[in-house]
């Protein structure tokens, strides 16, 4: 199967549908991406207070190559240009053999807060030497994971205060290998159940017992490189170097500015985030971890660095990545489910490097455009398609009133309605 579609964006839905069944050994059954995959009435079973459901536009990305695999890459996402930019990126890197992946083993951490200790040395040391009985304790909580190959592989104990308003306090780290479960309900059940052992081994009283989303055990690290030609704006805008240099000049920015570094780290969430919704995932959870990791060494730094390499540039991503491709939504979502079959997943492991992949690629893009062009062309070209849609252009008329809008400058539902107005010979429609 090539991800490498040429001129997928300019077909229609239909079209585009086609095209992927032509590269599979069976045709998808498309048809949870058309209702959005998730009925009212199985909504109602999901959250509460449920008064209908919530579409997103869900798209692939293509041209990815991850670890020699390609890989059409799903996203959900109402931005414009985020699939073109990860795309257009994807293809950049391919040409020097695509996306790298390291994943690290997928272990989550359980917190059990212990209060109200007297001497909390003593406690810490007492949990230090209870450890392999806690930990086989822990593991017979969790048959079914220990027989999946995972399980609690660990326990540490961390002082966090030896006095204050609530007394001495210690926190009870549980390790947790996950397997492909994002883990959250495994770990936070393992915590509620082994707290009341906890604490009465630290001689203090049970406080908080849930995960932590800073997954620092359970990461990604991706790798690309970019050619200069690859990076260059045009075929006769020189030869990619100005590029090269204004990309690692732009990282440096972001190392050495918390402002930048944020907006970069958006650049990338954009990327990780649009997978992480099409594929069911816990988001939330994952931007948390993602920013306590940037601020881990006390300051906040870029999730993605890139450096020149020869004629070239060298892209690394290194964050934590906490998902699953078994358990939460994915029970009762169509569409979610329909997204890992279209990228082939099967593991979480390949889920987190799909999702770190579209991460690089979407920040190598909007650097590559800030360097350049600067953001607001190519964003402003999209948005003039969805200006036309708005004042009640359709088929061939959005891209035709979008491309005058854009030839204009002037990206405005006013003008669109004239456009819209003298292309079709109809009198200017009063918007609702
Ligand atoms: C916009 O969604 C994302 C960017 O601001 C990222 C960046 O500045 O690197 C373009």
């Amino acid at each position: 199967m090539s991800s490498r579609l040429p001129g997928f964006y300019r077909l229609s839905i239909a079209a585009r549908r086609a095209q992927v069944d032509g590269t599979r050994t069976a045709p998808l059954d498309w048809t949870a991406l058309d209702d959005g995959g998730l009925d009212a009435a199985v909504a109602d079973h999901l959250i509460e207070n449920v008064v209908g459901t919530y579409a997103l536009p869900f798209a692939l990305a293509v041209n990815f190559a991850i670890d020699g695999n390609d890989t059409l890459v799903p996203m959900a996402v109402e931005e414009p240009s985020i699939v073109a930019a990860a795309s257009n990126a994807a293809r950049m890197v391919r040409e020097r053999g695509g996306f790298t992946a390291e994943v690290s083993a997928p272990i989550v951490i359980g917190q059990i807060q212990v209060v109200g200790i007297a001497d909390v040395g003593t406690a810490a040391r007492a949990i230090d030497r209870a450890r392999a009985e806690l930990l086989e304790r822990a593991r017979a909580l969790l048959p079914r994971l220990v027989d999946r190959g995972g399980g609690p592989v660990d326990i540490t104990a961390r002082v966090l205060a030896s006095d204050g308003p609530d007394g001495g306090v210690v926190v009870v780290h549980l390790h947790v290998d996950c397997c492909d479960a994002m883990g959250a309900n495994l770990v936070n059940g393992l915590c509620e159940d082994l707290a009341d052992e906890v604490a009465a081994i630290a001689g203090g009283t049970v406080g908080l017992r849930i995960l932590s989303n800073l997954t620092d055990g359970r990461t990604v690290t991706i790798t690309a490189r970019v050619d200069d030609q690859a990076l260059a704006s045009s075929p006769d805008a020189g030869d990619g170097a100005l590029e090269r240099r204004a990309i690692a000049a732009a990282s440096r920015f972001a190392e050495l500015d918390p402002y930048r570094a944020c907006t970069h780290n958006k650049g990338i969430m954009n990327g990780v985030d649009a997978v992480l919704l099409a594929t069911g995932q816990d988001w939330r959870a994952v931007e948390a971890g993602a920013h306590a990791f940037a601020c881990s060494s006390g300051r906040y730094q870029p999730l993605a660095t890139w450096r020149e390499d020869g004629l070239g540039l060298i892209g690394r991503l290194h964050m934590p990545l906490a998902v699953g491709t078994v358990g939460g939504a994915l029970h009762v979502h169509r569409a979610a489910r329909t997204a890992l079959t279209l990228a082939g997943v099967t593991s979480a492991r390949q889920l987190a490097a799909i999702a770190g992949a579209a991460g690089l690629a979407t920040n190598l893009a909007a650097l590559r455009a800030l360097a350049t062009d600067g953001i607001q062309r190519g964003h402003m070209a999209l948005h003039a398609r969805v200006v036309a849609r708005a004042v009640g252009a359709t088929g061939e008329l959005v891209e035709q009133v979008a491309s005058e809008l854009a030839i204009a400058g002037d990206i405005k539902a006013e003008r669109a309605r004239l456009i819209l107005a003298r292309l079709t010979g109809h009198p200017i429609q009063e918007l609702p």
